[in-house]
């Protein structure tokens, strides 16, 4: 008998990572997916929605400017607890660490729902680094029922906290499956800057930030760290696609707008943003999904946390984790841009999170637990 699945999710990396997993289990007639929106982002969910041609069955249009993490929380299992009550799926899938994940998690177990976690495992172990999404982890992996971990390190991580190995499939991750479905190296932008940005003739650096931690100080250290490195450097140029926060759109705009060096653009779409990120020299980022892309592309990556929950392409030599001090960005940047040998240490590729075969694996280990194959799938071995 065919069972059905509720997917939960609400911001743009959830959407990007599960969108492979939801169009692969459309398609499959062992399932009914029924697609729940939170819309913890909205514009930014919008977007990735649309490229993957993804429709919501439920969109729960939760979002409220400068949402705190309380009034968010509330109003989704407000909203989720009479869509789960009414659908009663066979199991709950949520993706990662937002608030729409533990929240989504929570309220399936109020509804005596099974729950998959997708992206198990990943851990700092520090409660507040990076901050709510550690807490939110390990409280979904706590009552999750089936654990898909991207790694087997991940897998290590759930082990030592005494999940049921039987309940733990290593699938690599699903960033993966959907970036490979994005790169392409003729793709032409339609953003007229990307358009006429000369790739080859200049130093093009890739910035993102956006983690709530970072907020404040740091932002402010980053953002002088990277007027200093267009200062030092003249043919630098930065990209930055500023995130829909308004504190760091305001913060953004007051430190770096008057430079012409650093672009400051709007939220990419998922296919612009992968093939700006295969065309760029150097990222700098406190993202947890780049993390896991810019390695796949050979892109060396600064990652402006003191923590990261993904050590794999740390280990590789592809992630530097750089902190969010002054110095240490100005120096470390300056560095892989003026030092080739020192460049080319960091940008060798490297896939230790994924070999495209995520989705895969993961239906084969849905069909194992529903007993619609008697066959485990292997583990994912990077
Ligand atoms: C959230 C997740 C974080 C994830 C990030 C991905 C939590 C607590 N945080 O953080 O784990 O890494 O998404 O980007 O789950 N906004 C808009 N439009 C949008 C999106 C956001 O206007 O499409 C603005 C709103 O004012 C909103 C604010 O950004 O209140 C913050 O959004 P929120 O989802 O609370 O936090 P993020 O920092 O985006
Ligand atoms: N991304 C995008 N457009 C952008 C910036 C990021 O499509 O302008 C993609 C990126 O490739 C990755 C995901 O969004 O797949 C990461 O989202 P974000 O950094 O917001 O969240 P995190 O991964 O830190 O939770």
């Amino acid at each position: 008998m065919q069972k059905k699945i509720m997917a939960v999710f609400g911001t743009r990396p959830e959407a990007i990572k599960m969108a492979p997993l939801l169009k692969a289990l459309k398609e499959n007639e062992n399932y009914k997916l029924v697609i729940t929106v939170t819309a913890q982002h909205r514009e930014m969910l919008d977007q990735v929605m649309e490229l993957f041609k993804l429709e919501a069955d439920y969109d729960l249009d939760i979002m409220q400017d400068r949402q705190t993490l309380s009034g968010l929380s509330a109003r989704i299992i407000n909203k989720l607890d009479g869509i789960l009550s009414q659908e009663k799926p066979d199991l709950l899938l949520v993706h990662g660490d937002t608030s729409s994940t533990f929240i989504g998690a929570l309220t399936a177990f109020y509804n005596q729902i099974d729950i998959a976690h997708v992206e198990a495992g990943l851990r700092t172990h520090n409660k507040y680094s990076p901050f709510p999404e550690e807490m939110n982890r390990q409280l979904t992996g706590v009552l999750a029922d089936l654990n898909f971990a991207p790694t087997s390190k991940a897998k290590a991580n759930l082990m030592l906290e005494n999940t049921a190995e039987d309940r733990i499939f290593v699938t690599g991750n699903t960033v993966i499956d959907a970036l490979l479905s994005v790169v392409d190296e003729n793709y032409q932008f339609e953003n007229q800057l990307l358009k006429k940005m000369d790739f080859a003739e200049k130093k093009v650096i890739l910035l993102t930030a956006h983690r709530r931690e970072n907020l404040g100080q740091p932002m402010e250290n980053i953002f002088r760290a990277v007027r200093e490195l267009t200062a030092e450097i003249s043919d630098l140029e930065v990209i930055f696609p500023v995130h829909l926060n308004p504190v760091i759109r305001e913060l953004s705009k007051k430190m770096l707008a008057d430079n012409n060096q650093i672009h400051l653009i709007e939220p990419l779409d998922y296919l612009p943003f992968a093939n700006l990120m295969a065309r760029v020299d150097l990222v700098l980022t406190d993202s947890g999904g780049i993390q896991e892309e810019a390695p796949s592309l050979g892109k060396p990556v600064l990652v402006l946390r003191d923590t990261t929950e993904r050590p794999e392409a740390v280990e590789a030599g592809t992630v530097l984790k750089v902190g969010t001090e002054y110095n240490d960005i100005c120096q470390q940047t300056y560095k892989l841009l003026t030092d080739s040998s020192e460049y080319n240490k960091h940008a060798a590729a490297v896939n230790p999170y994924g070999d495209g075969q995520a989705v895969v694996r993961i239906i084969k280990a849905m069909d194992f637990n529903f007993e619609f194959s008697q066959e485990r799938p292997e583990d994912f071995n990077q």
